[in-house]
């Protein structure tokens, strides 16, 4: 019977296939290389202990590999980095997988790295004569730190944008070549599309050559000078074989690696893409996890003694490092006290990488503004998702235009002085003392209802603090305030035509989201319409008397004109001139006439009131 196997097998050992072998072992002398990597001798046997220079290996090779594909598909430039990003995050296929496991992997490095270093610390492997082999240890260290510092840039994110934006002007306090330094990493006198190549160039070409070339030394001296057993004092155990004792627990711990960075990419689905990079919009900086210690290290000195903790205090510590070998050398409690310093250096590390997250945790400003940075990215996925697509300037376009996202910006900035927003400033700051009404679905038939109802005209969420409830010199309240207040011990049959006159009116402010309600109320909406000219049971004057409505001008000065009242036109109207006859005229109180103080663009205040009407492009998968 012939198999497959017993087929293989026979064909290996064949004749033919041996002198192939034969053969290229003459050409090449694998067959002695091969030898020499896995017959490695492992004083005092394999252990799991010294897996961690391997995860390293294994973790830049990931890193090599997935890098690559990322390439083929990333784009370095302002204007199309993020953009390829998000292609390989949304788009293509298992782009959200490679670049999840790109970044989880460059995370767990990190940790390896300190694992690597603390074995060969505690085992003394620093020490003679195995010096230079720690130095290019502490060397690669340095360069993947750099790997991921640069690579933090790429995305061209907000929250790679603005990290990076501190971390270049740290060079910049250097003295005297500070501001060379600082011209050459950024790429020119302004911070943009040159540091992005840069910095790509960096990530992906210089950097990664220098990791291979130290790492080719390293690993030849670590082998020329073998493993430095562990415990050597205790009870000698058996030499073990570097194949496959030590290679087993090698591929074992690398499988755990890789365990570990699928499962923080799937539990993220990848790695997280925050709005496109804007200069002009303000983002919380914060960057790595690895780096936070820095970070919170360097709020101890502001101003001009920045230099001496962002410069020379750091290279003092890693000058430290590299005296260690010397150190165990001179003096005989020399290892001891490296161990000392490694380890307070480890506490200062944690230490301060918790007091930057719990500043953070508690830093109220930094926790509202990470929520507007959420809802943008969260935002800008959508629309960039949907059939439109992104346009050809770009994505910060998107943003830029979305009544969604710009709305409540304006309204905080240029209405929430006096204005609320379900009682904040649009952007979700409560406002305490407003001096005009709440805008949450003005023109709504739940407004108006309120606005006409006389225990809450007065409140804050209509005319508390304007002039309309001021008594003038007449001891008198504003007309509509007045007649609202008449409205006290309204009749059942007065409250129900009270309600169908709101609707009336309110079906003219034409809102997308009363829609189907203004559709079914056809019939109510006529007799609302009626009820405003011939007046509710029970009330001397008709609303009619004051307001122009259904076509009809009204013969009262100073009233605003309910004709198309808050829909999209008479609201833009408005917020442009509310002193126009048609609206407040000399009753205004103090709403600016914004298109004469021409702060906005009437862009903008089409985006505030598309905002306020909640006209914004929506999509089937968000609650927005
Ligand atoms: C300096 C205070 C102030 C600012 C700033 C302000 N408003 Fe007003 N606004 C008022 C007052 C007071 C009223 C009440 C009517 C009046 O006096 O014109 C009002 C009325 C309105 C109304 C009519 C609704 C109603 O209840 O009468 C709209 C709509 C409106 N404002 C929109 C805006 C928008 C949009 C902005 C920002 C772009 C803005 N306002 C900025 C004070 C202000
Ligand atoms: C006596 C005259 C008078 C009558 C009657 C009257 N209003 Fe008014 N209304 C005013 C005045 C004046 C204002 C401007 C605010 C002020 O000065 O009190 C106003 C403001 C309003 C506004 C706010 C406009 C804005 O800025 O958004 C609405 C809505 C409104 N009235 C609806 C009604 C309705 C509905 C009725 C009938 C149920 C009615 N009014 C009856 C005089 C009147």
């Amino acid at each position: 019977m012939f198999t497959v196997k017993s087929l293989l097998k026979d064909w290996v050992s064949s004749r033919s296939m041996k002198s192939t072998f034969d053969w290229l072992d003459d050409r090449t002398g694998y067959r002695g290389l091969l030898k020499e990597v896995l017959f490695e001798s492992v004083p005092g046997g394999a252990r799991w202990r010294y897996v961690w220079g391997s995860t390293l290996t294994f973790g830049l090779m990931v890193q090599i590999i997935t890098g690559l594909v990322l390439w083929a598909a990333y784009s370095p430039s302002s204007q199309t980095a993020w953009e390829s990003v998000f292609y390989i995050q949304h788009e293509m296929t298992g782009g959200w997988l490679l670049r999840g496991i790109h970044h989880y992997t460059a995370q767990v490095m990190t940790i390896l790295l300190v694992l690597h270093m603390g074995q060969v610390l505690i085992d003394g492997a620093y020490k003679a004569p195995r010096e230079v082999n720690f130095w290019t240890g502490l060397i690669l260290l340095l360069l993947i730190l750099s790997i991921s510092l640069t690579g933090y840039l790429l995305p061209w994110d907000q929250k790679g944008y603005w990290a990076t934006k501190v971390a270049t002007n740290l060079a910049g306090v250097v003295p005297v070549f500070g501001e060379h330094i600082q011209r050459v990493i950024v790429g020119g006198p302004d911070y943009g599309h040159h540091t992005l190549t840069r910095f790509f160039a960096l990530h992906a070409g210089v950097l990664p050559v220098l990791v291979m070339m130290v790492i080719v030394g390293h690993i030849y001296l670590f082998r020329k000078h073998g493993i430095t057993p562990a415990h050597p004092g205790k009870k000698k155990r058996r030499d073990g074989w570097f194949w496959p004792d030590q290679i087993f627990r090698d591929a074992v711990a690398c499988l755990a690696v890789m365990m570990v960075v699928l499962i923080l990419t799937l539990r993220h689905h990848g790695a997280e893409l925050t709005a496109p990079s804007n200069p002009a919009e303000r983002f919380p900086a914060r960057p790595d996890w690895y780096f936070m210690f820095l970070f919170e290290f360097l709020k101890y000195f502001p101003g001009k003694s920045l230099i001496i903790g962002g410069l020379i205090l750091p290279a003092l510590a890693v000058v430290g490092f590299f005296a260690m070998p010397i150190v165990a050398s001179k003096w005989p409690w020399g290892h001891k006290a490296n161990l000392i310093y490694s380890g307070g250096f480890l506490f200062i590390f944690a230490t301060l990488t918790a007091m930057a997250f719990n500043h953070d945790a508690k830093d109220k400003e930094y926790q509202f503004a990470k929520k507007i940075a959420q809802r943008d990215a969260a935002r800008v996925m959508e629309l960039a998702q949907s059939p439109e697509g992104i346009p050809p300037i770009g994505a910060v376009e998107l943003l830029q235009n979305d009544p969604y996202t710009q709305g409540p910006r304006i309204f905080a900035s240029k209405c929430a002085s006096c204005h609320t927003y379900m009682g904040h400033d649009g952007m979700g700051k409560p406002q305490n003392e407003p001096s005009a009404p709440d805008l949450y679905r003005f023109g709504s038939r739940q407004w108006l209802a309120g606005f006409v109802d006389p225990d809450q005209i007065e409140t804050i969420k209509y005319f508390h603090g304007t002039a309309f409830v001021e008594p003038d010199e007449n001891g008198k309240k504003s007309r509509m305030v007045r007649f609202v207040k008449d409205l006290e011990n309204l009749s059942e049959e007065g409250k129900a035509q009270l309600s169908k006159i709101v609707a009336a009116v309110s079906a003219q402010a034409d809102l997308s989201y009363q829609e189907e309600m203004d559709a079914k109320d056809a019939a109510l909406i006529q007799e609302g319409t009626d009820l405003f000219f011939e007046g509710i049971e029970g009330v001397d004057a008709t609303c009619a008397d004051c307001h122009g409505f259904d076509g009809e001008e009204s013969e009262a000065s100073f009233t605003p004109d309910l004709n198309g009242w808050a829909s999209r036109q008479w609201t833009i109207d408005f917020t442009k001139n509310p002193s126009h006859p048609k609206f407040y005229g000399k009753n205004n109180d103090r709403m600016p006439v914004f298109e004469e103080e021409k702060i906005f663009t009437d862009k903008q205040i089409e985006m505030v009131v598309d905002w306020l009407r909640e006209d914004w492009v929506r999509f089937a998968s968000g609650d927005n």
